[in-house]
C-alpha cells in the first residue's frame, strides 16, 4: 500500500448483504453546559440523533471536522459515555442501558482504541502487566495460559516479545499503537472502534501501521469503525463512510458513490480540500467558509446553514432528514438532487 500517489483501494470488500454486527438508533449524547458556578445553562449536542449500523467484515468510516462528534460516538458506543437516548444493539443485544462492569461478557468483544494511544496504557505498568490486565479481569485464563496469549498477539502486531518488560515511555509512538492494538486483541473482539489511529505517526509509519489493521482484520475476522481526519485513507480502505457535522452525519454512503459524487454541500467542501495529487477533482472548488457554530448554540434548521454557500431560507426553518436518495447513499440536504 503507498500513502502517496492516487489512492489505490485495498478494500476489503464486506458482502452487502452480510448482517449488522452493530446497529445503532437516534443516539443522543447531551452534555451538560454550565456556569462559573456550577449551574446548569444549557447543552453541548455532541451527538444529536445519529443513527447507523455496521455490516460483519467491513470497515465503516467516520470523518468530519474536529469537534463533530467523532470520539463521542466511539466512546458512547462503549458505554464510556452513557448515552443520553437512542439505542445500541451489539450482536444482537441491546447494551445501551448496561453499565460496562454488567456487561463485560457482552462488550468483551467490542473494543475501542483510543485517539491517544499511551491513553490506554498506564505509565506505571510494564507492557506485559497492561496486556495481561484485561485478561485477568475478563477471562478465567492461568498465568500461563495468559502469557502464551500475550506473547502471541505481541507477535501478531509485528512487536519483539522483549518489549514486554519495557515501559510505555521506552517504546515510540507508533509501538505505543500496537501495544494498545494488542491489548484490545488479546479479548478477541469481533468489532474494533479504531479512533483516530494513525494521528501524529510519520506517514511511513502511518502505511505500516494501515498494513497492520488489514492483516489484523484477515487474521481475526475483524470489523472495524474507523475514525479519522484523513480523507484519502478512509477512501483507501473503508467500505462505507459517515461524513459528521456538529453531532449529525449529514451523508453515508459507500465509498465510491460518496466520493465520486458527494451530495451535501459539507462533504463537497471537505472533499475539495483533500489535495489531489495528479490533478483530477472530484468536485468543483467548493471552501467551507467560516468556522463551525458554536456547539451549545446551533442555527435553526440545517446546522449547516451558516458556513454553506448555497442556503436558502427554507434551511433556516427546518431541519433536513437523512434521507436514501440513491442505493447506497443518504444525504441530509434540503437542496440536493
Ligand atoms: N466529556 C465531555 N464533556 C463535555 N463536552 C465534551 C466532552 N467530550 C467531548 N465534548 C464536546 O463534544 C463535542 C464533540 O467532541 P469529540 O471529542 O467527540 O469530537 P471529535 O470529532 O472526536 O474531534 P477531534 O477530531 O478533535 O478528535 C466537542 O464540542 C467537545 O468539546
Ligand atoms: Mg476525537
Amino acid at each position: 500500500m503507498s500513502l502517496a500517489g492516487e489512492t489505490s483501494a485495498v478494500r476489503t470488500a464486506a458482502r452487502a448483504d452480510a448482517p449488522p454486527l452493530l446497529d445503532v438508533a437516534a443516539l443522543r449524547k447531551y452534555f451538560p453546559v454550565r456556569d462559573v458556578w456550577q449551574r446548569q445553562v444549557g447543552w453541548l449536542k455532541a451527538l444529536d440523533d445519529v443513527s447507523l449500523f455496521v455490516r460483519k467484515g467491513e470497515i465503516l468510516g467516520i470523518v468530519g471536522e474536529s469537534g463533530c462528534g467523532k470520539s463521542t460516538l466511539g466512546k458512547t458506543i462503549m458505554g464510556i459515555h452513557p448515552a443520553t437516548d437512542g439505542k445500541i444493539v451489539f450482536e444482537g443485544n441491546d447494551i445501551t442501558k448496561l453499565r460496562p462492569d454488567k456487561s463485560r461478557a457482552l462488550r468483551r468483544r467490542l473494543q475501542y482504541s483510543y485517539q491517544d494511544p499511551g491513553a490506554s496504557l498506564d505509565p506505571r505498568w510494564k507492557i506485559r502487566r497492561s496486556l495481561h490486565e484485561p485478561l485477568v479481569i475478563h477471562t478465567e485464563l492461568s498465568a500461563d495460559a495468559r502469557e502464551k496469549r500475550v506473547r502471541a498477539i505481541m507477535r501478531s502486531v509485528g512487536l519483539p516479545e522483549t518489549h514486554l518488560d519495557l515501559y510505555p515511555h521506552e517504546i515510540s509512538g507508533g509501538q505505543q499503537r500496537r501495544v494498545g492494538l494488542a491489548r484490545i486483541l488479546t479479548l478477541q473482539p469481533t468489532l474494533v472502534i479504531l479512533d483516530e489511529p494513525t494521528s501524529g505517526l510519520d506517514v511511513s509509519v502511518q502505511a505500516t501501521v494501515l498494513n497492520l489493521f488489514l492483516d489484523l482484520k484477515k487474521e481475526f475476522g475483524l470489523t472495524y469503525m474507523f475514525i479519522s481526519h484523513d480523507l484519502s485513507v478512509v477512501r483507501m480502505i473503508c467500505d462505507r463512510v459517515a461524513v459528521m457535522y456538529l453531532g449529525k452525519i449529514v451523508e453515508m454512503g459507500a465509498i465510491e458513490s460518496i466520493f465520486s459524487a458527494p451530495k451535501h454541500p459539507y462533504t463537497q467542501s471537505l472533499l475539495a480540500a483533500i489535495p489531489q495529487i495528479g490533478g483530477r477533482k472530484v468536485t468543483d472548488d467548493f471552501w467551507l467558509e467560516g468556522e463551525p457554530p458554536d456547539p451549545t448554540n446551533l442555527p435553526s434548521g440545517c446546522r449547516f446553514r451558516t458556513r454553506c454557500p448555497l442556503a436558502e431560507s427554507r434551511c433556516a426553518q427546518s431541519e433536513p432528514p437523512l434521507i436514501e436518495k440513491r442505493p447506497h447513499h443518504a444525504d441530509a440536504c434540503w437542496l440536493s438532487a
